[in-house]
């Protein structure tokens, strides 16, 4: 009698023990999600830069696939209404679970994607990272403060960006783009050049 008893009270000790670890490990998992309303303090910068890179693929995509099929079944004109109507709507559709997508640049085609003052700082050392020899395919930044992560990647000018953002457009191009956007400042760039960059932010759920 007296043994049974001193075991059930060592299972009911032992489960006493386990239940703060068991909670205490299901809130470490917790925390490593960003969508979870754990502390905005335990996500390491360098988790949010790898989600950050996933985010910026995706978008990417979208842009590259909508550009491309617009060129290639009716080209660059029907592509530029593409890009003006589908662009900020692709933004809008990667716009969720907290982050926020865009695009910016230094010579702006379309000013609602104009840098703020941390957007500008990034920008202008990219200009200067590459003027350093440091590659565009690889150059990012990013920074975590009040609640916030923001992340840039640098976008490189591609071969098949210079037909609407080149040197020499061709005359329907030129007119159709001067039209849609009377103050574009998006030319005169050269495969190779630094056209401007992916921006992302991440707000962290309030406590
Ligand atoms: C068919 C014409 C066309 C081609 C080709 C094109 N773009 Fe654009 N681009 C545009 C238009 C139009 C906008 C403005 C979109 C908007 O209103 O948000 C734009 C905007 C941008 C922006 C946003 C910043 C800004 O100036 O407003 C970036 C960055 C950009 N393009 C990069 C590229 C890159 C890189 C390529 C090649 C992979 C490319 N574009 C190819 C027409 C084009």
């Amino acid at each position: 009698m007296a043994s049974r008893s001193k075991s059930a009270f060592k299972k009911a000790s032992k489960n006493e023990i386990l239940r703060p670890l068991l909670l205490s490990a299901i809130g470490l998992l917790s925390s490593v999600s960003v969508q979870s309303d754990g502390p905005a303090g335990d996500v390491s910068e360098d988790y949010m830069v790898v989600e950050a890179r996933a985010q910026t693929r995706a978008f990417a995509q979208g842009l590259k696939e909508t550009l491309m099929q617009g060129m290639k079944s009716e080209g660059p004109l029907a592509a530029i209404q593409f890009c003006n109507t589908e662009a900020p709507e692709i933004a809008a559709a990667h716009r969720k679970d907290g982050w926020e997508v865009g695009r910016t640049s230094e010579k702006l085609r379309n000013p609602n994607n104009a840098p703020d003052a941390w957007e500008s700082a990034v920008l202008e050392s990219f200009a200067q990272r590459a003027a350093a020899g440091e590659p565009l395919a690889t150059m990012e930044a990013s920074s975590r403060e009040d609640g916030t992560f923001r992340y840039m990647k640098a976008i490189p000018v591609g071969g098949p960006c210079v037909v609407c953002h080149g040197e020499q457009l061709a005359e329907p191009v030129a007119t159709r783009l001067s039209e849609l956007y009377p103050e574009d400042n998006a030319r005169g760039y050269q495969p190779g050049d630094l056209r401007g960059a992916f921006t992302l932010t991440y707000t962290f759920e309030k406590q």
